[in-house]
């Protein structure tokens, strides 16, 4: 300290020290108030303002510092976007946040921080402010994580969903969020009306482009997917959480409904003789040598197919949005692949040999290959 001395007079020093026993006694102090428990914590009281005010700026300042990072938005399809954010809203954040058509229920009124509707609160927040709250939840609130932090595509989906929500009439979203599905057909497996909400009865998807066709693959592609998305081997905050409820049985059943779903009447996607769909046609066929790219079909054998003695994914009829979405997720490595896929060569290296031009090409090529 003598230091000190040597810069400070001697009526600053007595201020230092003083200065020094406050900061310890407060640091005491304070570290004797939140042991002895008497803040009350019980959410049905109201947090004390200078509380409120500390957590409050504290969660506004760092939402706003945060999202600073958040990469641009990817060029997805819009109306399939807000489909998918919609069921997957009613399902999973309607019963803290209330729905366009659903109040909140009673039991929230004492949750603290209650969860806004968020009709009322979103247009306070930029799109990419919205990504960083639905992509990382907000600690000690209750507001969760999304669960499969990898694919940002889902994350962008349920934002674009969000940031109609304010305008959308009860109607218009019991519609799009298909609250009120049809009852299952005679047959079907335990849980399939779930399903349903979107891939519907036939496996042909609600929505054009917003879910995959299910019905163009085989059984055990199907189940192994479903496997895969439970052990997060292939990562989706959609399908991972609805998998792991799923007992292998259950799946196995499931599997077996869609797959024995006819194919023959698939929506139509694109037009098959545009110069995207021949371009795609090629790359499909030859592949680009050029590029490190092999011929897609060289493993996609044509329709349901086995190879090597692993099954495949079929590509013909299947939805060009699904192919291009899931070859993008690919791209930043996002999307994960089931435990007999990994015997092959990835497909995130594949997808990383392509444009995105390229690949709007090979799927809008598959679309129409039916
Ligand atoms: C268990 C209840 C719960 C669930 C489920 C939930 N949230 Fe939240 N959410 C909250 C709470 C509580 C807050 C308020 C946090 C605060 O005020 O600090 C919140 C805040 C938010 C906000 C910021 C709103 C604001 O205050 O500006 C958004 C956006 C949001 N949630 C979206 C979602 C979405 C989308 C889902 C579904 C994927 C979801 N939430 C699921 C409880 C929940
Ligand atoms: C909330 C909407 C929703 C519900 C409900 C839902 N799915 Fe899905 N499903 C999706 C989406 C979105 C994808 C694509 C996910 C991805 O990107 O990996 C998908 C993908 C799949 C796949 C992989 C298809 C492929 O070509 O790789 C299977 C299999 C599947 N779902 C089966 C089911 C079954 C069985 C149920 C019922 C237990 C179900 N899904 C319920 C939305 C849903
Ligand atoms: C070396 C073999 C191989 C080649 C070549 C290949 N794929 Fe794949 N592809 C696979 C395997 C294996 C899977 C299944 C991944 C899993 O297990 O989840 C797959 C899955 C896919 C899927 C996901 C299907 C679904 O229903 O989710 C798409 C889309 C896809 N491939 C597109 C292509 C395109 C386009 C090309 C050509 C540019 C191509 N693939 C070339 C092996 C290959």
């Amino acid at each position: 300290m003598s230091w000190l001395k040597t810069v400070l007079p001697t009526r600053a020093l007595h201020w230092v020290g003083a200065g020094v026993v406050f900061a310890v006694a407060g640091i005491f102090g304070a570290i004797l108030f939140v042991w002895s428990g008497v803040y009350n914590i019980a959410a049905i009281d109201p947090h004390v303002p200078a509380v409120n005010w500390l957590i409050t700026v504290a969660k506004v300042n760092s939402i706003d510092r945060h999202s600073n990072d958040v990469p641009a938005r990817p060029p997805l399809d819009q109306p399939a976007q807000v489909q998918r954010g919609a069921v997957q809203f009613d399902m999973e954040c309607g019963a803290c946040h209330g729905t366009p058509a659903a109040p909140q229920t009673g039991l929230l009124r004492n949750m603290r921080p209650r969860p806004p509707k968020l009709s009322e609160v979103v247009d306070r927040h930029t799109s990419k402010e919205l990504f960083w709250i639905v992509k990382h939840g907000i600690k000690y609130t209750g507001m969760p994580g999304w669960p499969a932090p990898e694919r940002d595509d889902e994350v962008w989906s349920m934002v674009t969903f969000l940031e109609q929500i304010q305008d959308m009439k009860p109607d218009a979203y019991r519609q799009l969020a298909n609250t009120d599905p049809e009852r299952p057909p005679a047959g079907a497996p335990d849980g399939l009306q779930t399903c349903a909400r979107c891939h519907g009865y036939d496996g042909h998807g609600k929505g054009k482009g917003a879910y995959p066709i299910l019905s163009i693959q085989e059984k055990e592609y199907l189940s192994r997917s479903l496997q895969a998305y439970a052990d997060d081997h292939r990562h989706s905050g959609t399908m991972g959480p609805i998998a792991s409820g799923l007992s292998d049985k259950q799946m196995d059943r499931l599997a077996t409904w869609y797959a024995n779903q006819p194919s023959d009447d698939l929506p139509d996607d694109t037009s098959p003789a545009s110069e995207l769909v021949m371009r795609g046609k090629k790359i499909a066929e030859k592949g680009l040598p050029d590029q490190d790219v092999e011929a897609c079909i060289s493993c996609h054998v044509r329709a349901k197919g086995r190879r090597f003695d692993i099954v495949f994914p079929n590509l013909e009829g299947q939805y060009a949005n699904y192919i291009a979405d899931q070859l993008l997720a690919w791209k930043t490595r996002g999307r994960g692949r089931t435990r007999e896929g990994q015997l092959m060569k990835p497909m995130s290296d594949i997808s990383h040999n392509l444009s995105n031009q390229e690949i709007r090409a090979v799927a809008a090529y598959f679309a129409t290959a039916k």
